[in-house]
Parts: C-alpha cells; structure tokens; sequence
C-alpha cells in the first residue's frame, strides 16, 4: 500500500522552503510532502495529522530523519500545535485535503463503496462514525448532508429512501449501504463513477467535519505564519476550492466579494496575504493519467504580509447539521 502525492513539484515551488525554515505539513499521511521538503532544504518539518495510523508513519518516518517531529492534531488547530512544539512562528504551511490511499484502501476504516467494511469512515477514530449519521440523523439533515457536501441530486430522494430502509435495518456496512444507493439510482448507466461516490464523499466530509476544519485551519495559518511565510493548499473538491479563493482573495484585497454577514472584518485592514497567482493551480494531463486521483486537484498559495491576522470567520460554510448534535444522539 502507498499514497502518490500529487503535484508535488508545483507545491514545493509554491512552498520555495529554505535552509534553517519550519514547515508545517499538516496533512501528512504518507509522508510525501514532507520528504520532498525535506529533500530540497535542510529545515525541520512539523508532521501533523490527525489519524493515529498516518502518525504511526511519521514516527517511523523521524526515527530515520531527526529534522521530522511528529505533532499529532488536527490542522485546524496548527497554530496551537506549533506554539507547542516550540515555534511561535513559521515559515510555510502545506494542507493536502482529503483522505489518503491508506486510508482508502484499507476496508477496515470504511472510506470505499469498493471495499467491504464497518460504515465508519473517521479518520480520528473516534466520535461518531458515517453509520451513526445515516442511521440517526433526521431525512432533512441526511438530505441536506448529501446536497451541500456531495452536490448529490437525488439528494431527497436517497435520504426519504434510507430512513424508510433504516427502521426495517441499520445500515452497518460500506457495501450494503453502496449498493442500496446503487439500486435507488438505478446504477451505473453507462457512467464512469459509481452511484455512490457523491454519497460516500459527503458522509466522509460530514463525519470529519472537513469544511469547518479547513476554515479553521485558514484562520490559524493566517496567525502562525510569519511575515514573507507562505501558504500552499490543494483541494480535491470544489467547495473547499471556493473556501480557499474566496479566504485569498479577500485578505489579499483581491475580492470586492467581501461578505455582508463578516462584520467581523475590520474595514480597511491591510492585506494579510500577498496573492501571487489569482488562478488556481492544476495537474498536467501527464500526472493525472499517471495518477487519476490529481484529477479534480487545485493548488493555491499566498504569502502572508507583515500585517496583522484579520481574524475573524468565513461564512462560505453551507448550513448543516451540526456533529455536535449527532454526538448528543450517539452518546
Ligand atoms: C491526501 S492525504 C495527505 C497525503 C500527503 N500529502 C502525502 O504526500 O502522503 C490527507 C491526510 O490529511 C489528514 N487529515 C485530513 N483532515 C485533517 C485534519 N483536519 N487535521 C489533520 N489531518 C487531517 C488525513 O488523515 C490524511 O492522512
């Protein structure tokens, strides 16, 4: 099993690390990034994640290469994190969204519609798990759940179709849920992806909170990073690409799409980010027919100014359910 980083080359250009620089990886799975920093200057690299399996590896991985220090957590907080790995600033963070190949092709953690397995999916091990939603949240929040964070259009119909479905039987499985939507849907027909996929997509986003997570992380980097420190994203789906452009364009004073429901955003703050590229970067054909998973890959980076983090929240999130409330039902 190994994980192909994608558009490694264009991150390590985005990121330009130098000798003596602290890096934060804080998405290190297996590890591609951070070796790849790691090859190109002598600096030391936070590896941060928040599976203890990916973390496993990374202390395996600093047990051969001191300049690695494992600081396990969620990159929503990586501003913390490093403060207590002794750096109150640093000079560059990476964030590679989303879900590992270890992670997905292992069946005992439920992250593939291919592969059978619990319907469990947390990438922290712990709280409450993709079957606990699908089983315990109301048709609306099901609904809702596939709508914003799977763009899933039958999103009502597979919800209504599920909780009728649950009464008679839980869903447990990876499988038995895949192939409920399958037959919902009516299969493939002549389709590339799975039925499913959109589904399984949202409900993993869901369970990890990953849109929250990733304005969390924004806002935290926005404090970390030092002056001329860079940020460097790659999203796999477009509502995290829109999180990021619009958090970029904003604080580099690109965007005149500034929120009317942001009050908290002082008027006239000096740009914190400094945008060098307004597009976003995306992987050459050639990487994606190496690696189909580079495929909805976008890349974007800034470089932090001297001016003071704005702080505050970004309203880019869609309104769901929240996992506070599942937990209170599972626990
Ligand atoms: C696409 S993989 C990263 C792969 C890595 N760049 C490499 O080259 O091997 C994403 C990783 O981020 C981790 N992750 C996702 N959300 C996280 C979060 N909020 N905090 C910390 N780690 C997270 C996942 O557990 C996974 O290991």
């Amino acid at each position: 099993m190994s994980h192909i980083p994608v558009l490694v080359e264009q991150v390590m250009e985005a990121l330009a690390p130098v000798e003596g620089a602290v890096i934060v990886d804080g998405t290190y799975g297996g590890g591609g990034y951070s070796r790849a920093v790691l090859a190109v200057a002598s600096c030391r690299v936070l590896a941060v994640d928040r599976d203890p399996d990916a973390m496993e590896r990374a202390w395996e991985h600093a047990g051969r290469d001191s300049r690695l220090i494992p600081a396990p957590g969620r990159f929503g907080e990586i501003d913390a994190i490093s403060r207590a790995a002794g750096y109150e600033h640093v000079d560059g963070v990476m964030l590679d969204l989303g879900v590992s190949s270890f992670q997905i092709d292992e069946p005992a953690r439920g992250f593939s519609f291919m592969r059978e397995g619990p319907l469990d999916m947390r990438m922290e091990r712990r709280g409450p798990s993709a079957a606990d939603a699908v089983n315990r949240l109301t048709e609306g929040e099901i609904a809702d759940i596939f709508h914003y964070l799977g763009e899933e259009p039958f999103a009502r119909r597979l919800a209504r179709g599920i909780v009728q479905r649950r009464r008679l039987q839980p869903f447990e499985t990876t499988l038995d849920l895949a192939s409920y939507v399958e037959r919902t849907l009516g299969g493939r027909q002549g389709k590339r992806t799975h039925p499913a996929t959109r589904v399984f997509q949202a409900l993993r986003m869901f369970v990890n909170d990953e849109a929250g997570e990733l304005v969390r992380a924004l806002l935290a980097a926005e404090r970390a990073l030092k002056d001329g420190g860079r940020l460097v994203v790659v999203t796999f789906h477009s509502i995290e690409d829109r999180i990021v452009k619009n958090f970029l364009r904003t604080r580099s004073g690109h965007s005149p799409g500034l929120s009317r429901h942001a009050p908290e955003i002082p008027v006239g703050a000096p740009p914190s980010f400094e945008l060098v590229y307004r597009k976003a970067v995306e992987p050459s054909l050639d990487e994606v027919e190496r690696n189909p998973r580079a495929r909805s890959a976008r890349l974007r980076w800034a470089i932090r100014s001297g001016a003071p983090a704005w702080g505050g929240r970004l309203d880019d999130l869609p309104r769901l359910p929240g996992l506070k409330q599942l937990e209170g039902a599972v626990s």
